[in-house]
């Protein structure tokens, strides 16, 4: 297997690609809706990569030694025909893992012909079981019903192992973790509590709405008994933990009080094909205009080798080293690369 390295010694390992830049959530964290309102302009089609273009990018990035792919957002199920993208990407050899990052909310509809296409697994982002602060949280007013159903029809579908994500914010959701992973217990599918973080500009970011991962734990350990497991694989995101009943695991991604960039292997492709070596960076580098002007497999291939041999990114350790104030750089948004 080729392995390109960064200057810190990481290889790349996993290329996550932005569909589409748009929701139909207004998470409160995310795309706030009072400045994603109706007259918000997000890219014109003209700005958004083909399915070709993201079909030959995946594939120059598997031959530079990436081995899992990620679909995400936005939100990824909102582009048209998204399981004819699943299926190109499917055929593309030493690609092992294919999975979506969703808000769950079209799942009903499309689990089976994502699994049909060629999706190995799925994500379903689901902050909370109660519907009045889910409610509030999704900006939109939507229950949990619905998104239940698409977990359901994913489980339906074959995508295991399913997991779920919760991002947790102090005095909004901490109070309702012990109730989500009561209810996913014994189920198969995995949650994960994401500590909430600084992603972009818009969501007024402060260390006092981090719960603390080990504070998770904690809480969740005081009813339900956990024990900690060996991560999956190297730079795997969350931290393991399983049931001492042996029911199931849940996990914990800690990137605020825990940060994990020195096994960061991952590269985000944005909507409009810029590459971004980092979720926290400001400057991504345009393929889609290398690409669109004619040049070669071996071109972008080059492109792509010298920027990951360039990059420093290491921003989660570099927040948890820094005073909140000097942290004001401008960064790119949550919904640009989707997480
Ligand atoms: P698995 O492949 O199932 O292990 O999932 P994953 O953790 O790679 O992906 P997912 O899209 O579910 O991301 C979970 C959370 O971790 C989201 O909040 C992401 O924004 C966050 N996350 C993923 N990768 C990174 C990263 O490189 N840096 C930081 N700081 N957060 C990340
Ligand atoms: N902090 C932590 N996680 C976030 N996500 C979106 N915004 C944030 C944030 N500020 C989560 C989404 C999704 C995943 C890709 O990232 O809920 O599950
Ligand atoms: Fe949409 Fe996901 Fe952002 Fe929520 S977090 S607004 S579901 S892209
Ligand atoms: Fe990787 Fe940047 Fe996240 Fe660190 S902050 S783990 S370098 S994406």
């Amino acid at each position: 297997m080729t392995t390109i390295t960064d200057r810190f010694n990481r290889p790349l390992r996993d290329l996550r690609i932005s569909v589409t830049d748009r929701c139909n959530f207004r998470c409160t964290y995310c795309m706030p809706a009072e400045i994603f309102g109706d007259s918000y302009k997000f890219l014109p089609k003209g700005e958004v990569l083909t399915f070709e273009e993201i079909a030959r990018l995946a594939s120059i990035f598997v031959g530079l030694g990436v081995g899992k792919l990620r679909l995400t957002g936005g939100e990824p199920t909102l582009r048209q025909d998204l399981p004819d993208l699943v299926s190109m990407l499917a055929q593309i050899e030493g690609a092992h893992d294919l999975t979506l990052t969703t808000n769950g909310y079209l799942l009903g509809q499309l689990a089976q012909p994502l699994a049909d296409a060629g999706l190995r697994r799925i994500t379903v982002s689901l902050d909370t079981l109660d519907d009045a602060i889910f409610k509030r949280m999704n900006g939109r007013g939507f229950g949990t019903q619905r998104v239940l159903q698409g977990i359901a029809a994913a489980e339906a579908a074959g995508l295991a192992p399913i997991k779920i994500n919760s991002v947790v914010q102090k005095g909004v959701n901490d109070h309702t973790i012990v109730d989500l992973a009561q209810h996913f217990k014994g189920t198969g599918h995995i949650v994960r509590f994401i500590e909430y973080m600084d992603v972009g500009n818009l969501n007024g970011w402060k260390w006092d709405h981090v719960v603390p991962a080990a504070e998770i734990i904690r809480r969740i350990d005081a009813e339900l008994p956990l024990e900690p497991l060996e991560a999956g694989y190297r730079g795997e995101v969350a931290q393991r933990y399983r049931y001492k009943d042996g029911t199931g695991e849940i996990g914990v991604i800690a990137s605020v009080t825990q940060p994990f960039c020195g096994d960061c292997t991952r590269a985000r492709l944005s909507t409009d094909g810029k590459i971004y070596t980092c979720l926290f960076a400001g400057n991504g580098l345009s393929l889609r205009d290398h690409l669109r002007a004619g040049a070669s497999d071996q071109d972008l291939q080059d492109l792509i080798a010298g920027l990951w041999g360039r990059r420093t990114d290491r921003y989660s350790e570099e927040r948890a080293q820094q005073a909140p104030a000097q942290n004001r750089r401008r960064k790119i948004e949550m919904y640009q690369i989707g997480g």
